[in-house]
């Protein structure tokens, strides 16, 4: 080893501890959601579902934490975060809009929809309105194939929308 790798004689190069972002609250919650589970790692997605409402968005920092929290390699975080459309990545408006653009949405206006949201919010798929306040993405059916068109912001299903009653949903939305 040259001496250039070695260090100082007697010393070894120690990495100052990082201090997490995440708050105490957090990793009790998390601690909290262990518990519910004969095995912690099933409190993966829970994990990452806190992390998420906490931050808006996960990050490479959000699977180095879950993964050392549940005891689960960071690999084994980041595909089942990396699997779940209603996880993200990009940082969001404070409330977020998926939309349904599957089969049964899609034959009942889907389309129409979209384009009247981003002319509404002034903005296109997976972009912060500049006040802030909303963001939208695409998604799979979420199951409510009879109320098509159907969309969910944050955790509420709205359903049999048209372009003019979507506004109103939105205005329950500050
Ligand atoms: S296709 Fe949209 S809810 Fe099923």
């Amino acid at each position: 080893m040259s001496a250039q790798h070695a260090g100082r004689a007697g010393q070894t190069a120690e990495r100052p501890e990082r201090k997490s972002v995440f708050s105490n609250d957090l990793v009790e919650r998390i601690e909290k959601a262990t518990l519910r589970y004969p095995d912690r790692k099933a409190a993966l997605i829970p994990a990452l579902n806190m992390i998420q409402r906490e931050l808006g968005y996960l990050n490479r920092d959000a699977v180095r934490f879950v993964a050392k929290q549940l005891s689960i390699p960071e690999s084994e975080v980041y595909g089942t975060a990396s699997f779940y459309s209603l996880l993200g990545w990009q940082p969001t408006g404070r409330h977020v809009i998926h939309v349904c653009h599957n089969l049964s949405c899609s034959l009942l206006g889907a389309e129409s929809l979209i384009e009247h949201l981003e002319k509404k919010l002034g903005v296109g798929e997976g972009e912060v309105t500049p006040d802030g306040r909303f963001s939208y993405a695409r998604i799979e059916c979420i199951g409510r194939c009879d109320g098509a068109p159907a969309i969910l912001i944050d955790d509420d299903y709205h359903g049999n929308l048209t372009p003019e009653s979507i506004e109103q949903v939105l205005e329950q939305y500050t």
